[in-house]
């Protein structure tokens, strides 16, 4: 279901344009085909979250402000004591999210099902997320990379939503995720509204270059036990 192929002109035939499917007789498409993908492929790549388009125009105005503003910060590399800069590894900046504009709340909302679907789907054990805007300048990209450290079980399913209403191919800044046999399995134009899941441990991609500015959210759903017991301490 959730094997596209190669070429960003095919997606639409394949993904699902689900601005207003989301709730179809009490059922969450999008959830449901995001969590049926993660078991059988492991990434999919949707037309939307079936979220309102005038959160999303303002959740793009927001990051364009805060990047005119100065806000963004160059993003780091690794965790802890060994987070460091590698601008050769990737050069984006990022600022998180915290919920507090009507957008983003509704973003958070949106969020929140997708977790307890998960969760009631694929026994994941999601206990929150986070999220950041990126942009990256022209001339930026992100290597080859995952999410998560294999087998230190904190960020289990990344989520990228993008923010760019008119993006064209020559532009490049696709998202490439390969396959488990390290074959390119799909390249995605980062356009407005379009959103790629995959499981952040598992699934290598990296950002191509962009030759313009590229602008998203990513958002990592996490399952820390050790997050929980410092909250208990
Ligand atoms: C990331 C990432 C992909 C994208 O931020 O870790 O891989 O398409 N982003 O922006
Ligand atoms: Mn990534």
């Amino acid at each position: 279901m959730s094997e596209l192929p190669a070429s960003d002109s095919s997606l639409s035939a394949t993904s699902l344009p689900l601005q207003s499917l989301a709730q179809v007789a009490g059922t969450d498409v999008v959830a449901e085909h995001v969590a049926n993908s993660l078991a059988s492929a492991g990434w999919c790549v949707l037309e939307g979250l079936g979220f309102d388009p005038v959160h999303l125009t303002a959740l793009q105005q927001e990051v364009v402000a805060l990047h005119e503003a100065g806000a963004l910060a160059p993003a780091a590399i690794g965790r802890g004591p060994d987070q460091k800069l590698a601008a050769e590894i990737r050069n984006d900046r990022t600022a998180w999210l915290d919920g507090q504009s009507a957008a983003q709340a509704a973003l958070f909302k949106r969020f929140s099902e997708i977790q307890q679907f998960l969760n009631r789907s694929l026994y994941l054990g999601l206990t929150h997320f986070e999220a950041h805007f990126a942009a990256f300048e022209p001339g930026g990209f992100y290597r080859a990379h995952r999410d998560s450290f294999q087998g230190k079980a904190s960020r289990l399913v990344s989520l990228v939503l993008y923010l760019n209403e008119h993006w064209q191919p020559e532009m490049g800044g696709e998202l490439r995720i390969y396959d488990a046999e390290g074959a390119v399995a799909a390249e995605v134009m980062p356009v407005l509204g379009r959103t790629a899941v995959f499981l952040s441990e598992d699934v290598l991609h990296e950002v191509c270059p962009s030759r313009h500015l590229r602008y998203s959210i990513a958002c990592w759903f996490r399952a820390d036990v050790s997050d929980n017991l410092l909250l208990l301490r």
